[in-house]
């Protein structure tokens, strides 16, 4: 038995029935909401502005938790957190100020993160561990959803783990994205998450509840 939570990302639902799809997954048990937002700069590819936040902040009770994959990402702490957004994530490799974001976002109204790509190390984020509510650990160079997990990265879970286990003053909660499926969600869980995005394992194919149902099996 484990005790993580399931954030669906979005990214992967039918953008013509945003609503719907959180509703879905709310009724089927997710526990949060992930939002993918990218620029088309810090990332290949382009996705939502604040104003899908403020929508769907009407949708669900739900938290909401914004994944910033944009330049410049201290402009937009202001934005989403007025839109309703219950957590906001930065890259650490999206700013030479992160430090500065993250406070900011501190600031706000919503909770911070900071986020580490795969050629990321942990001790990048070292310094800012005190600040943070949640640390992102992907597992997919990020842009798109349906891309494959990259099991290197699952050391890093383990060391997050001890770091937060052997410092009173951190409680952040460690968050797992990309490439999470039916087929690793299990070993995601054991390594330590508390939480993990699934995107298309959720929204492909087929019926999302039942493919979320399915997910929260595999780890109970
Ligand atoms: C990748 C995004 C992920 C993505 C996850 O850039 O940050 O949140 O939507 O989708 P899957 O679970 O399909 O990898
Ligand atoms: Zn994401």
């Amino acid at each position: 038995v484990y005790i993580m939570q399931i954030a669906p990302s979005i990214l992967s639902a039918d953008f013509g029935n945003l609503a719907e799809a959180v509703r879905v997954v709310d009724h089927a048990g997710a526990s949060r909401i992930h939002i993918d937002v990218m620029d088309g700069l810090f990332v290949p590819n382009l996705s939502f502005g604040p104003q899908i936040v403020e929508v769907l902040r009407k949708v669900t009770d739900m938290p909401l938790e914004v994944h910033l994959m944009v330049q410049n990402p201290e402009n937009w702490v202001e934005p989403f957190a007025e839109a309703g957004a219950d957590v906001i994530m930065v890259h650490v490799e999206s700013t030479p100020h992160i430090h500065r974001a993250l406070t900011l976002i501190n600031q706000s109204s919503a909770k911070s993160g900071v986020v580490i790509n795969p050629g990321t190390p942990v001790s990048a984020i070292d310094m800012v561990l005190p600040i943070v509510q949640q640390v992102l650990v992907m597992t997919v160079d990020p842009g798109f959803s349906g891309q494959h997990f990259i099991p290197e990265n699952l050391a890093k879970i383990d060391e997050l783990v001890t770091i937060r286990d052997r410092n009173a003053n951190l409680n952040f909660d460690i968050e797992v994205d990309g490439g999470v499926n039916a087929e690793r969600i299990e070993a995601v869980a054991r390594y330590g998450a508390d939480i993990a995005v699934a995107g298309s394992a959720v929204y492909d194919g087929g019926d999302a509840a039942a493919n979320l149902k399915h997910l929260k099996e595999l780890i109970r």
